[in-house]
């Protein structure tokens, strides 16, 4: 089965858990790059889309997309990715490094939402979804505190404990989706 991580990353968590999983996997990685990579103009919703990716989507039977969440949406460079390469996309699963709680994911700004909106693109196309809230490395009182993810960024430092718990478990999940073909 051959797997390629794309990822997006503005402040560098999703960077950190992109490369981590194409490391478990021992997989290639490509990042997204966006034509203008300005994290302003993609809050006001312009995007003038992605460059060309440098492998062939195609060849890959999953892609594991890894990127942020803002404002409870699929972000931009993500979005532009999906759409340029519907068609080459075999099966897709998709993770984020975001703020929002596993307890808060249907909320406005939470995941599953992203999750949804994935889904109703790809549909059947997508096959598993993974969140690794950043507030995972933070102190329990904290995890709810926006001022203390938004300054929170994974790293070889903290990335242990329940995040990395977490992690060994969805690689194992991944290896077993890939034994089951799916
Ligand atoms: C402007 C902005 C809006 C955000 N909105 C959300 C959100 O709606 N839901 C969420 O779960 N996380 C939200 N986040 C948190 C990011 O998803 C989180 O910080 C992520 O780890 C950043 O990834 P990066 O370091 O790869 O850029 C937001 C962050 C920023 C900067």
């Amino acid at each position: 089965m051959k797997t390629i991580v794309v990822y997006y990353s503005n402040k560098g968590s999703n960077r950190y858990l992109a490369e981590k999983i194409s490391k478990s996997l021992s997989c290639e990685i490509e990042e997204i790059k966006p034509r203008l990579n300005i994290f302003l103009l993609f809050l006001m919703n312009i995007h003038l889309g992605i460059r060309s990716m440098k492998h062939d989507v195609k060849e890959y039977d999953k892609v594991i997309l890894c990127g942020p969440i803002w404002m409870g949406k699929l972000i931009p460079p993500l979005r532009s990715f999906i759409n340029k390469y519907f068609r080459q996309i075999n099966k897709l699963i998709f993770v984020t490094c975001c703020g929002s709680t596993y307890a808060k994911k249907d909320e406005k700004f939470g995941h599953g939402l992203v999750f949804k909106e994935v889904e109703n693109i790809l549909k059947d196309k997508c096959i598993f979804y993974q969140a690794f809230p950043i507030g995972l490395v933070l102190p329990d009182d904290k995890r709810e505190d926006t001022d203390a993810f938004m300054k929170t960024h994974l790293n070889d430092e903290n990335f242990k404990g329940e995040i990395l718990e977490r992690f060994e478990d969805f690689i194992q999940q991944l290896n077993k989706v890939s034994i089951l073909n799916i």
